[in-house]
């Protein structure tokens, strides 16, 4: 016996980041939307955890202890006294290190995968608490849909979404280490009066009215400036999606992912063969919003 679970990827389509607090990390006014790129992840008895791993970047995905969703089975198992006796396999379809939150995702998918395989039945709120402990973007990943995240960016609201965005999402060859564009943040930010993160009501009213060009109006991503310090190249993608008929193009969270919104899907499939073909990223998809959170498949 076997449970697969499916959990989307994301974009942040406001990510507005404060200064830094004494525990390193920034406060944020973080507004999640789940997009259709998905991780698939399998969860069966075994001797002992084990991980193995699928996709076009599997040999990027650390297999060890360190991975999040083996971190997500031992602190499931770890409060229900259960052995973690389960093989993990992680189908990825969700850029490696992309600032789409697929490791948040893994972990999301590991989580609800042993708790339905070892019929440990947690509260929904158990699963939130376990996920916010494992990750700031753990627990959007298990909602899905749209919110609003505050605190470290684990504390959700859950968003009203009033119709469906079409999305392009560049793929760049290679990933980001978050913390190292947080750091690049706190570098760029230095003896500036950095503002407290707070939500955009235009971006909250385009989300709720499915209003994509005043949504693409709206778009902001604090770290933008920090991703593109540390990859330069990033600003040639942004401008050959705008080129090709984007609304608005924005670095995916801590990137190196970046995102286009478009009009319709018929702009979206353009705009990605415009990028494509620009040779400034390694491949663009294209995808709609919002998408459910983490969902058992069988
Ligand atoms: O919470 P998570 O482990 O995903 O965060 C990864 C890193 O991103 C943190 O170690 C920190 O450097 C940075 N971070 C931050 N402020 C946040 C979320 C993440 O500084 N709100």
């Amino acid at each position: 016996m076997s449970v697969t679970v499916r959990v989307p990827a994301k974009v942040n389509v406001q990510l507005a980041v404060g200064a830094a607090r004494p525990d390193g990390f920034h406060d944020l006014a973080n507004v999640f939307l789940a997009v259709g790129l998905y991780d698939e992840v399998t969860a069966a008895p075994a001797a002992s955890l084990r991980l193995t791993c699928a996709g076009p970047d599997a040999d990027q995905v650390p297999l060890d202890e360190s991975n999040l969703a083996a971190r997500a089975a031992r602190a499931l198992a770890g409060r229900y006294g259960v052995e973690p006796a389960v093989h993990l396999h992680l189908a990825k379809d969700i850029p490696v290190a992309g600032g789409m939150a697929g490791g948040s995702a893994d972990a999301a998918g590991a989580l609800v995968a042993c708790d339905a395989l070892w019929g440990t039945h947690a509260p929904r709120e158990e699963l939130l608490e376990i996920c916010a402990e494992l990750g700031s973007d753990v627990p959007f990943s298990l909602v899905g849909g749209a919110a609003l995240g505050t605190g470290r960016g684990e504390r959700l609201r859950p968003l009203e979404v009033g119709g469906t965005f079409h999305w392009v999402f560049a793929v760049a060859d290679g990933g980001l280490s978050t913390p190292a564009v947080y750091r690049e943040f706190d570098r760029l930010t230095e003896g500036t009066d950095v503002p407290e993160p707070v939500a955009s009501d235009a971006l909250l009213s385009a989300l709720a009215k499915g209003d994509a060009t005043a949504l693409a109006a709206a778009l902001t991503n604090d770290l933008q400036p920090a991703a593109l310090s540390l990859r330069p190249a990033l600003a040639d993608t942004l401008a050959a999606g705008r080129g090709a008929g984007a609304l608005a193009a924005l670095v995916s969270g801590s990137g190196p992912t970046t995102a286009f919104l478009a009009p319709d899907a018929e702009t979206a499939t353009r705009v990605a063969r415009s990028l494509t073909a620009s040779g400034t990223c390694r491949t663009a998809r294209t995808t709609t919003a919002p998408a459910p959170g983490a969902t058992v498949l069988s």
